[in-house]
């Protein structure tokens, strides 16, 4: 039973013809660092999920970190440095790590037990017992594993208390909220482009928006603070407008004036030319993992007494398939883990409730010990596996037949 030949990943990424003449065609154009297919990509990417803009930068925590920071410099946002961000602590360790090393913190309210998200009734309920609300000034929701967090109700109750909403979708490309995609739903949105998401370039990230003011903000801010923010450089063509509005000055080049401190967030050619190729099969990538999800719930109802399956909901663009323990003393998640990667399935933790059971947020520990019991449960008993579009039934079947071998045993 050890070691079997099948290998059934969390995510996989095919290179076919299309992905290899987008990257060809990179290589032809004879400009691999950012220029016009990060630009068709951004055009595309914004289309896609219904918002004015959207901006590429290299990875799911760049535009974390980038989105904080632009917030903090918008004209009328109120985000502020040091001030407290209201995040979920169920979810991959990047949101609470972009918040910190933009020195704000993170205060963390409890998550739905059955989509992971967190929920406007727990933010709300934290927020009325603030003594200053001063001390917040934005909320960062997480679609985990592709669920939508209830958005009209987090964006009423941010509203009420004046703080801005910034949405992390980079679990959820695709998925929809009230016949809305995820990420078009509040001031701002980040996406990820990781190998194992929904939409794949292998290392990728992106922002989305409907205020030119946070694009403009962070296309500096991804280029080290410089003063650029056209989405394709025009000196060639003497048209810089920074280069004509500051044409007095003795040689005066804005790609080497900043203005902001900032970060070097660009991304190359090739992951754009990637993430367009699958971003042309989004509609179907997300079909097929949503069909997979109720193949899957399916097969694997008859362990419902001892597995929690995820809720099936046909809006939902999963990332994977996550599944919590119930009888943990009967069945240990490690056991069952192990044996499904020992049977070639492989699996990952819920991630962990970052403030009780990560050690970079020991810190956190004591003030958060019990005040999370959800999180914490899901911390500890929670997994995903596989659900990725290019599983076949046969796939689906042999997982099934692996829980039997696990949970018959
Ligand atoms: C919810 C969430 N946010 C942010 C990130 C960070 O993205 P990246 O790995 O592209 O930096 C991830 C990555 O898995 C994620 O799952």
């Amino acid at each position: 039973m050890i070691n079997p030949k099948r290998r059934i990943g969390i995510g996989d990424f095919r290179i076919g013809v299309e992905e290899k003449q987008a990257i060809n065609n990179v290589l032809d154009n004879g400009q691999i660092s950012e220029g016009k297919t990060v630009a068709e990509f951004e055009k595309l990417f914004a289309a896609y999920i219904e918002t004015q803009h959207a901006i590429a930068v290299s990875s799911g925590t760049a535009a974390l970190i980038a989105g904080i920071v632009a917030m903090t410099h918008a004209s009328d946002m109120n985000v502020r440095p040091k001030t407290n961000v209201v995040t979920t602590p169920i979810t991959y360790v990047a949101d609470s790590n972009a918040i910190v090393t933009t020195d704000l913190n993170p205060v963390y309210v409890d998550v739905d037990p059955e989509t992971f998200v967190i929920t406007a009734e727990n933010i709300k309920r934290h927020l009325e017992d603030v003594d200053d609300i001063e001390q917040y000034s934005l909320v960062l929701p997480v679609h985990l594993m592709g669920y939508s967090c209830d958005m009209d109700e987090i964006n009423k109750t941010a509203g009420n208390y004046g703080l801005q909403v910034f949405e992390d979708c980079s679990q959820a490309h695709g998925t929809t909220y009230k016949g809305r995609k995820v990420g078009s739903l509040s001031t701002l949105s980040c996406f990820s482009f990781y190998i194992a998401h929904n939409i794949q370039a292998g290392e990728m990230g992106a922002l989305a928006t409907n205020n030119y003011e946070l694009i403009r903000l962070v296309r500096k801010i991804k280029a080290n603070g410089r003063m650029c923010d056209c989405s394709t450089c025009k000196r060639s063509e003497n048209k810089c407008p920074k280069l004509i509005s500051y044409a007095g000055e003795d040689d005066f080049d804005p790609r080497f004036t900043h203005e902001f401190i900032g970060y070097n967030f660009k991304t190359m050619e090739f992951q754009a030319a990637l993430a367009l190729t699958q971003l042309k099969k989004a509609n179907w990538i997300a079909k097929k993992r949503t069909e997979n999800v109720r193949y899957l719930n399916e097969g694997l109802d008859q362990f419902s007494d001892v597995l929690k399956l995820p809720p099936f909901n046909e809006n939902t663009s999963y990332m994977a398939y996550p599944i919590v323990i119930r009888k943990p003393q009967e069945f240990s998640r490690k056991k069952i883990r192990s044996s499904l990667e020992n049977q070639g399935v492989e699996t990952r933790p819920l991630f962990g409730c970052i403030p009780t059971q990560q050690p970079a947020y020991k810190y956190l520990k004591k003030k958060y010990a019990g005040s999370l019991p959800i999180a914490d449960n899901l911390g500890k008993n929670a997994f995903y596996i596989g659900c990725h579009q290019y599983l076949e039934q046969k796939d689906m079947d042999y997982i099934i037949s692996v829980f039997k071998n696990i949970l018959n045993d």
